[in-house]
């Protein structure tokens, strides 16, 4: 069906665009709601393993009738498997540049295991790149431990608590999917060229590698510490500001109202022991932010987005700043091999229309 131009519009950030039917997650930016599969996100990150959230944003592409249990038991012999095919993280390179190395070894297949290899990858590399980052070598993981459980044992060398498991847990089941967010909208574009899974999800972790995406995180923190003291938030904020520099953990394309996984987030946060000071001190200067944001931008609805109770949920468990990201991948690679099959099953490439505005064709001199 070809269109003729002269009837399209331009929208370089293809927000008035749907670019594809999905049965994954609605995100609805007006309501500030979330929902994954028919659930609203503050119910799965409360009640879902990272395994039950697999199996049902799985269920689509590689169910019916997922099991868990098999799902968990496939799923830490994988890590295994991933484990000893990590690649040596010797070069000084970004944890996601070295995450990008160690999924560039899975095989482009498109089946259940080979998708589940990626998720294995992902932990499994995450974790040693934790580890990478505070000098220690790679630990070998538990095949008797569920996914988040063996993500922390594996980075921190010891048994997490309860409570950090059901932290981890929370986290990566918050993030699993988020609609056409950049990187699982990038996944769809590889994928619908039949490129394979593992391309899509390495072209996804390319695009969430970004500080406007997925690489908010860390500079959250980095804010918080420049900041030091509350009393300082607004003549730092301020500076920012003059600076042209953007406050991370705020803002989004599509809430224009508060994004339901900031709480989602800070609920998980508040269970932890070890942090009420923080918690305090983070929201005091979340308070400052979402002021001077409304001052300055009185027209935009600049609201806290998930990355910035992300950013102290992981500083809680004691995750190094460098692997936030990796470990934003851990959660989202379960939507991104989702929105893989979905737009591989629509048979459709993703090739949208451009406006040529350069010069006119030139003769030959
Ligand atoms: C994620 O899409 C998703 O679903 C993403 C995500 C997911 O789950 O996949 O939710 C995860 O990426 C969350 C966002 C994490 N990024 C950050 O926290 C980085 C800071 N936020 C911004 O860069 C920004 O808010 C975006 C990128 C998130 C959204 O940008 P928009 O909607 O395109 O808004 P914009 O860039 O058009 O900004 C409009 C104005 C600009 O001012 P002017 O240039 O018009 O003068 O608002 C300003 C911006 O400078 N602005 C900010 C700001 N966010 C927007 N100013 C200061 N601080 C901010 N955070």
């Amino acid at each position: 069906m070809s269109t003729s131009k002269a009837t399209l519009s331009i929208d370089t950030g293809l927000e008035t665009i749907i670019a594809a039917q999905t049965r994954l997650s609605d995100v609805d930016g007006q309501g500030g709601r979330l929902t994954i599969c028919g659930y609203d996100v503050g119910v799965l990150a409360q009640g879902f393993a990272f395994e039950e959230a697999l199996a049902l944003v799985w269920e689509d592409c590689f169910g019916p009738n997922l099991r868990v249990e098999a799902l968990k038991i496939e799923l830490a012999r994988l890590r295994k498997v991933a484990f000893e095919n990590l690649p040596s993280f010797g070069q000084n390179l970004q944890s996601t540049e070295l995450l990008r190395q160690a999924l560039a070894r899975c095989e482009d297949k498109s089946d259940l295991n080979s998708a589940l290899y990626l998720v294995a990858m992902c932990g499994v590399a995450t974790a040693a790149l934790g580890r990478h980052a505070r000098g220690l070598p790679p630990l070998a993981p538990n095949p008797h431990l569920a996914h988040c459980d063996d993500i922390l044992a594996m980075m921190t060398g010891r048994r997490a608590s309860q409570e950090e498991v059901k932290a981890l847990n929370a986290y990566l089941v918050t993030v699993c999917d988020h609609g056409l967010n950049a990187s699982t909208f990038t996944t769809r574009v590889v994928a619908s060229t039949q490129a394979g899974l593992a391309s899509a999800v390495i072209a996804g972790l390319s695009a969430l590698k970004g500080p406007l995406h997925g690489g908010a995180p860390g500079p959250v923190l980095d804010m918080l510490d420049a900041i030091g003291e509350a009393d300082q938030a607004e003549a730092w904020i301020e500076a920012a500001f003059e600076r042209g520099d953007r406050l991370m953990g705020f803002g989004h394309r599509i809430y224009k109202v508060r994004d339901p996984r900031a709480d989602a987030l800070k609920q998980a946060l508040a269970r932890l022991p070890k942090n009420a000071g923080r918690l305090a001190f983070a929201e005091a200067i979340e308070t400052t932010a979402l002021k001077r944001l409304a001052a300055r931008y009185p027209k935009r609805a600049l609201e806290t987005n998930v990355e910035y109770y992300t950013a102290l949920l992981m500083e809680a468990l004691d995750i190094p700043r460098e692997i936030f990201t990796c470990m934003f991948a851990c959660g989202r690679v379960i939507g991104w091999v989702a929105h893989a099959q979905e737009q591989v099953a629509t048979g459709r490439i993703v090739r949208p229309q451009s406006l040529y505005v350069g010069p006119l064709s030139k003769d030959a001199a």
